[in-house]
């Protein structure tokens, strides 16, 4: 077994997969600050399930194989490329600090950013020739990061749109899987997207948690219930 932060891995009788348990526990400042949460396992399961279903339907190679209980998936193991991919459509969170614009002021074209996995190093900022030098991904491999993680972008900002939520941002994560092709892999959920009402702007995932703002819970559970509601259409 090994524990991510908010994830436990476990082998299975297929070499080729792997369970994953989703934990009631939300972690900020790069797992520094670590609480639980009631809930959260079961609700971001069930997200995280919802949506990789979509892609999966909508022509998205993806790691999921299928839910498998309230708080449990399977999915196919693989190599993980070192790579945090953020894309962004509108400001916020460290885009915003960093060029101090207004809160969600829009991008024409989605914004994408590379982050090169390392607790150590507080997962610095990388750019393409970075990538290259440290040979974090070949250029032909990043070109499908890039191409895979703006068709994501597309999809999803369509199925929150139709559940009333705006897509602001979120991160990504890419793998080999044993058949040597390059996959979606990792979570997509509250904890890595940031996602508010299309009306009120009211915040519906982890930075509710990140800011002390209120029970990160009623958000995750909107999103939870609106996607339900949507995909049942
Ligand atoms: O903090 P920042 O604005 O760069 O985050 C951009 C997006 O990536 C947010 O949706 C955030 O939840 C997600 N993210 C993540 N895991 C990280 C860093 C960012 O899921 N380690």
């Amino acid at each position: 077994m090994s524990e991510g932060k908010a994830k436990q891995l476990f082998t299975t009788e297929n070499p080729n997969e792997i369970l994953v348990h989703y934990l009631n526990q939300a972690t900020a400042l790069n797992g520094k600050r670590k609480e639980h949460v009631d809930d959260k396992g079961i609700v971001n399961n069930q997200i995280d399930s919802l949506i990789f279903n979509y892609l999966d339907a909508h022509g998205i190679a993806t790691h999921f194989i299928k839910q498998v209980s309230d708080s449990d998936q399977l999915v196919k193991k693989m190599t993980m490329i070192p790579l945090e991919v953020v894309v962004r459509n509108a400001a916020s969170g460290s885009f915003q600090r960093k060029f101090d614009t207004p809160y969600l002021l829009e991008f024409e074209e989605p914004v994408q950013e590379f982050y090169y996995k390392s607790d150590r190093l507080d997962d610095p900022f990388i750019n393409d020739s970075q990538i290259h030098a440290l040979k974090v991904a070949t250029a032909e491999q990043l070109a499908v990061i890039r191409d895979q993680a703006l068709k994501v972008n597309s999809l999803m900002k369509k199925l929150f749109a139709e559940a009333g939520i705006k897509l602001v941002d979120f991160k990504l994560e890419f793998g080999i899987d044993a058949d040597g092709k390059l996959i979606l892999g990792d979570e997509i959920s509250p904890d890595s997207c940031r996602l508010v009402d299309a009306k009120t702007q009211q915040s519906l995932d982890k930075d509710v948690f990140r800011k002390h703002t209120g029970n990160v819970m009623d958000g995750y559970r909107t999103v939870l219930d609106r996607l339900q509601a949507t995909v049942a259409e």
